[in-house]
């Protein structure tokens, strides 16, 4: 049993440091606005890793980290009908992904895996069906602007320690963090296909322009890269809608940054992806009636 008030005092302090570090803009505006407005409380922890190890985020190198076991448990694998991709559970009914693979998709088509071990599934795997596929009113598909869909399942998911949410943002990302974790799925030799975690460094947003092969009319209006630089990139298209993750000290909860929108793991050219503060009120409109957990 968590105890509301702990939320609320830790929600403060996270505020109170925000503003001494002078940091308030207006993705945290939007952010504090997705905090103050009616919602539905449910007594549950968002970003708590299952038996993820002890990673600082000191210095500036990354690193590549295969392991098995449940450790992101709100990694939701997306059957497309034509492409898997990845996406994140936010409440009990919203998955979180990128627009641009399920654009003219019927949600129909769209099958959910929560909770799997490997590509194989294991015990705990949840197959859940699709009800909406929310595309955002800004989407724009030649550029990615505001890439991001919301899946709104068919039915409530009961959280265990096998699938669980992530916790969602409470300040911009790049203005405290110089890494980011991602989650994926890679297989290895075995086939196992197991859950990878990897801690990338966000790069600013003039290396970015100058390292993303990515079509030449996209803007980074909402949107970041990922390094490391002279590299094929370490992400794969089937990475796309995944989530960047951030966390202010390794007991923190892990918080929702950033959603891949294009990647190759073919070329050497950063990943991008969409900043959730910038898409903060609608995920918010969104989601608010659903339960989400602190
Ligand atoms: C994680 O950190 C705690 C406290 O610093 C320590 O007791 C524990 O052994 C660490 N676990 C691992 C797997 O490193
Ligand atoms: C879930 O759906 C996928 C894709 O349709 C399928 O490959 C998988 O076997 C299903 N898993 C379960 C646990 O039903
Ligand atoms: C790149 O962007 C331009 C301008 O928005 C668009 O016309 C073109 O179709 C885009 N190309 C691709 C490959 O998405
Ligand atoms: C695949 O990964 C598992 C878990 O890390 C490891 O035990 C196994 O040896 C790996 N297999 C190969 C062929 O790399
Ligand atoms: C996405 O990445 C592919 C390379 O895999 C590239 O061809 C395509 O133009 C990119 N799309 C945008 C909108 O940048």
């Amino acid at each position: 049993m968590y105890i509301l008030n702990v939320f609320v005092f830790s929600f403060l302090t996270h505020v109170v440091s925000i503003s001494s570090k002078n940091l308030l803009g207006d993705g945290v505006t939007n952010v504090l606005g997705f905090y103050t407005g009616l919602r539905k409380l449910c007594l549950c922890r968002c970003g708590i890793t299952k038996n993820y190890a002890n990673h600082s985020k000191s210095g500036r190198s990354f690193s590549n980290d295969i392991y098995t076991g449940y450790g992101m448990p709100w990694l939701a694998t997306i059957h497309t009908g034509t492409t898997t991709i990845r996406g994140t559970l936010i409440s009990d009914k919203h998955v979180i992904t990128a627009a641009n693979p399920l654009f003219r998709k019927s949600a129909s088509e769209i099958v959910v895996t929560l909770g799997s071990q490997t590509c194989k599934e294991g015990s705990h795997a949840l197959n859940t069906s699709v009800e909406a596929i929310l595309i955002h009113p800004s989407y724009s598909g030649s550029v990615r602007n505001n890439d991001i869909a919301l899946l709104r399942l068919r039915n409530p998911i009961k959280f265990s320690s096998f699938i669980s949410p992530i916790c969602m943002p409470l300040y911009d990302i790049g203005k405290l963090d110089q890494l980011a974790w991602t989650a994926s799925k890679i297989k290895n030799k075995s086939d196992l296909c197991l859950t990878r975690v990897v801690t990338l460094p966000i790069l600013s947003s003039r290396t970015c322009k100058g390292n993303t092969l990515f079509n030449s009319s996209v803007t980074l209006s909402d949107k970041g890269c990922l390094g490391p630089l002279g590299t094929k990139s370490i992400l794969c298209e089937n990475d796309i809608g995944g989530p960047v993750m951030t966390r202010w000290a390794p007991t923190s909860p892990f918080r929702l940054a950033g959603i891949i929108t294009n990647t190759s793991c073919e070329e050497e050219a950063s990943p991008q992806f969409t900043r959730t503060v910038d898409n903060m009120l609608w995920i918010h409109e969104n989601i608010r009636d659903n339960c989400q957990c602190f």
